[in-house]
C-alpha cells in the first residue's frame, strides 16, 4: 500500500467529513482503481459560466425514438472501436432473424414485454431485463407490449467481472441467469417481409453492412444444445447490490458486465449511506482521466441528478468534470435510500457522438450545476 502524501486541509477518509466550505473531487487513473488525489476545492469544478469548444456533459432524451423497424429503426447513438450504443423502439414481432457477426449485443429492456427467440430457444423478457447475446447467435424479438431497448454492441466477448473478496454469490448468484431450452419452436411464419412465399430471411450484419440470406425452413431449428456459450438473461431485480453504512462506494463496486475496455454497471435500489452524518451521500465529483462515461436512467428518482427522468441518457466525456447537482445535494440530506435503477456504460477510449444521437440532445444541460438554471 502506497502511503499517500498530505497538504493542506483534508478528509483523512475520503468522502467523510469533508473539510468545512470545500468539495472533493477524486482525480484517479484507471477508473476507481488507480494512483488517485482527493482534491479539497472551494467551488465545485462544474461550476462553470460559459463553455466554448465541442467538450461538454450530453443528454438525451431517448423517449421519443419512433417505434419501427428493429433495425432501421435502431437509432445509434455513441461509438467507438470496443463498442457501439444504440436504441431500439418496437411494436411488432421481427419478420426477419438477425445475426451480429460484429460483435456481442446487450439488450437492456427500459420497457415493454415479449419474448427473445435464439438458436438456443426463446426466453420471456420484461422491463428490468439484461439479454446477453453472444456475437453470431442467431435471433429476434417477438414484443407482446411495445419495447424499448438500450442496445449495447462490444467488440469483444461480454462477461461477468470476477467478484474478488466480495465472493462468487455477491451481487448475484449465477444460479439466477436464466439460459434458454428450445422446448417451444419459434413461430416465426415463411413469406414475411421481403421473402418469397415459403421463405425465411436470416440478415446479418458484417463490418456494419447488411446481408439477407433466405432459407426454404425456418432457420430456428435446434432441438437441443449443450456447452459453456449461450444466450443469457440477467433480471435487474435479481441483483443485490453492496452498500456501506458509513462510507460510499465507487460506482465500480456495482459493475455487472465486462468486455474489454468496456465496463457496464447496474445502479440498483439500495440504502444510501444513513449511518455517519459526515459521510457523502452523492457521488464524489470527477473528470474521468482515463474513461468516458454514459448513465441510462430506467427508473426510479435519480438521486445523483435533477431534471433527470427515466429514458434520458447522459454522456460525460473524459476531460471535463461532473458531479451531483445543487438540486441532488439538498434532496439527498434526508433521504434514506435511492429507488433509481440506471445502467453505466464506461469506455477506456473516447465515443463519439453519433449523428441520430443530436436529434434526441437537450442542449442545455451543461448548464444543469448551475442553481438558477437547471433544467
Ligand atoms: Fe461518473
Amino acid at each position: 500500500m502506497d502511503i499517500p502524501y498530505v497538504r493542506g486541509r483534508v478528509a483523512s477518509q475520503a468522502h467523510v467529513a469533508l473539510p468545512e466550505g470545500t468539495v472533493e473531487e477524486e482525480y484517479a487513473r484507471n477508473g476507481f482503481f488507480g494512483r488517485y488525489a482527493h482534491l479539497y476545492r472551494e467551488h465545485a469544478p462544474v461550476a462553470w459560466t460559459r463553455i466554448e469548444g465541442p467538450l461538454r456533459p450530453r443528454l438525451f432524451a431517448l423517449g421519443e425514438v419512433a417505434i419501427g423497424d428493429y433495425l432501421a429503426s435502431r437509432a445509434t447513438l455513441l461509438a467507438n472501436r470496443d463498442c457501439r450504443i444504440h436504441i431500439a423502439a418496437i411494436a411488432e414481432p421481427m419478420p426477419y432473424l438477425f445475426r451480429n457477426a460484429d460483435g456481442d449485443e446487450l439488450l437492456f429492456v427500459h420497457a415493454g414485454a415479449g419474448r427473445l427467440e435464439t438458436d438456443f430457444g426463446g426466453l420471456a423478457y420484461e422491463a428490468g431485463d439484461y439479454l446477453v447475446i453472444p456475437r453470431g447467435t442467431l435471433y429476434r424479438l417477438v414484443p407482446s407490449s411495445a419495447t424499448r431497448v438500450l442496445v449495447v454492441e462490444t467488440t469483444g466477448e461480454l462477461g461477468v467481472p470476477d467478484r474478488g473478496m466480495l465472493g462468487q454469490h455477491a451481487l448475484f448468484d449465477p444460479a439466477v441467469l436464466r439460459v434458454p431450452s428450445p422446448d417451444e419452436r419459434s413461430q416465426l411464419a415463411p413469406g414475411q417481409g421481403s421473402c418469397r412465399p415459403h421463405e425465411w430471411q436470416v440478415v446479418i450484419q458484417r463490418q456494419r453492412a447488411l446481408t439477407s440470406v433466405y432459407y426454404p425452413h425456418c432457420p430456428l431449428d435446434v432441438v437441443g444444445w449443450k456447452g459453456t456459450l449461450a444466450v443469457w438473461q440477467l433480471r435487474v431485480r435479481d441483483i443485490r447490490p453492496v452498500s456501506s453504512d458509513r462510507y460510499h462506494l465507487p460506482p465500480s463496486a456495482h459493475t455487472t458486465f465486462t468486455a474489454p475496455n468496456v465496463a457496464i454497471c447496474t445502479f440498483a435500489p439500495r440504502p444510501l449511506e444513513n449511518g455517519d452524518p459526515a459521510a457523502l451521500k452523492v457521488p464524489f465529483y470527477h473528470s474521468n482521466i482515463d474513461f468516458d462515461e454514459v448513465l441510462f436512467y430506467h427508473a426510479g428518482e435519480f438521486f445523483s441528478r435533477g431534471g433527470i427522468s427515466p429514458g434520458m441518457l447522459t454522456f460525460h466525456p473524459q476531460g471535463i468534470h461532473h458531479g451531483p447537482q445543487p438540486r441532488a445535494v439538498e434532496r439527498t440530506g434526508a433521504a434514506r435510500r435511492t429507488e433509481e435503477v440506471a445502467v453505466m456504460i464506461d469506455t477506456r477510449n473516447p465515443l463519439d457522438v453519433c449523428p441520430p444521437a443530436t436529434a434526441f440532445e437537450i442542449a442545455s444541460y451543461w448548464q444543469s450545476w448551475q442553481p438558477k438554471e437547471q433544467p
